[in-house]
């Protein structure tokens, strides 16, 4: 790997090498992440980014660009062929950025828009103050039942009334259960708002079938091609034929400037991929695994926030365990399970610190592994738990983690590795 970089720039070399073992050798189990196949590695790292292109195929601002336009073809015909949308856009350079074109094509600046609180399961760019999103527009943000720790549609419904918003969105970045679309389109529809879905955490899901499309209900559905799509680090946007015009025009010339065209053909590779058999049992693996993960860390004495998961991550409320997220993470990461402190809904710490954790499963299962492994990873985190000062324990974790990972190669799992 990276030949020519190991001969040019040997310090830039180590670090990638220090990386890929990093990687090889632990367990990865952050919910936006997943080993992606050879074939988009290739494509991220190909001649296509020598180009320069402005604009849409047939419409476009360079010369040369016959070849080019044949490639963003395909990858919208795929786009829209796996998730059933009437149009789609492979433009936008990240998630966020999809979610601004959005923002930029049918609102404007100081307009109202509801989202997600980013402390109970939303994302920065669906109205936090430290992001653009909170910056320009006026969010009201909605958040969970206390009791259930689902949505509260009903006050998500109370509030839509109260505000008017023109634009409601939805989605999440650690909510681990099914999202009403239906009823939040109708919510939306009664007040004649947009309704945009952010489907970047389970869009893997929803291409294999195993979780309810937002593409029937929502006006605009965001994503990204990582995360359970396992693929090119980049975003992408579906919309009804009403505002293909406006979505365009919004992501060229409004938000971005030229295309990253090697992540295009990345991305167009990653819906071909979406739509393999293969795919879909490895979607299926990943969910049934995070429910087993649920069940066996329940079963530990950890308390599972909504009591489970339907999807491909799980929040783990530590406080049972007298443990902060913070502190978990960072023992976890000694040992080699790598995971992230989350808010938990009604989180009484602060952010930095936080009473949990948030675990996902694609990685892990991308590169086989089943139910039988998530119990044994239950057990690790149960016992990093309960001897976080234990250094001896610790480090007899740390190489049961390694064994564990290393019977799992790299690049030997499923899709074409
Ligand atoms: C729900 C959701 N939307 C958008 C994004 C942003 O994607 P990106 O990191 O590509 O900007 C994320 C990523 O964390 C996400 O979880």
């Amino acid at each position: 790997m990276l030949k020519t970089v190991k001969e040019k720039d040997f310090e830039l070399y180590k670090i990638v090498e220090e990386e890929l073992n990093r990687q090889k050798t632990g367990l990865e189990m952050i919910a936006s992440e997943s080993f992606v196949s050879t074939g988009i590695m290739e494509l991220q790292g190909s001649i296509l980014t020598n180009k320069t292109m402005e604009g849409f195929p047939g419409k476009r601002y360079h010369a040369g660009h016959e070849v080019i336009d044949k490639m963003e073809i395909l990858g919208i015909q795929r786009a829209k062929a796996l998730f059933g949308a009437d149009h789609a856009n492979i433009q936008p350079h990240s998630g966020s950025q999809a979610n601004q074109c959005v923002y930029a094509s049918i609102i404007n600046p100081k307009d109202k828009v509801m989202g997600m609180r980013l402390d109970q399961g939303g994302h920065l760019t669906h109205g936090s103050k430290a992001n653009f999103s909170g910056k320009i527009y006026d969010f009201i943000s909605y958040g969970l039942d206390k009791e259930t720790e689902l949505i509260d549609y009903t006050e998500l419904e109370r509030l839509a009334n109260k505000h008017r918003p023109k634009l409601i969105v939805a989605g999440a970045s650690s909510y681990p259960r099914f999202i009403d679309y239906e009823r939040i389109s109708n919510i939306a529809k009664s007040i004649n708002a947009y309704f945009l879905v952010d489907m970047a955490h389970v869009a893997g899901l929803v291409a294999a079938g195993i979780h309810p499309s937002p593409v029937p209900y929502a006006d605009f559905v965001t994503s990204t091609t990582t995360k359970t799509l396992a693929g090119a680090r980049g975003g992408f946007i579906l919309c009804k034929n009403e505002f293909s015009k406006k979505i365009d025009k919004a992501t060229f010339p409004g938000v971005q400037g030229s295309s990253h065209l090697h992540i295009m053909a990345a991305k167009t590779f990653t819906f071909k991929n979406a739509m393999t058999d293969e795919y879909k049992v490895c979607m299926k693996q990943v969910v049934k695994n995070a429910k087993k993960l649920s069940d066996a860390l329940q079963k530990k004495g950890f308390r599972i926030v909504s009591g489970g998961t339907d999807n491909h991550l799980l929040l783990v409320d530590l406080r049972p365990k007298k443990l902060t997220g913070a502190q978990l993470e960072e023992a976890l990461a000694f040992v080699g399970i790598t995971v992230n402190r989350n808010m938990i809904p009604f989180d009484p710490e602060k952010p930095m610190i936080t009473s949990g954790v948030r675990i996902g499963t694609t990685a892990m299962t991308i590169k086989g592994m089943k139910e039988r492994e998530m119990e044994e990873i239950a057990e690790m985190i149960n016992k990093v738990a309960e001897n976080i000062n234990d250094k001896g324990a610790l480090d007899k974790i740390k190489e049961n983690a390694r064994d564990l990972a290393l019977k799992y190669p790299l690049y030997h799992g499923y899709f074409d590795f």
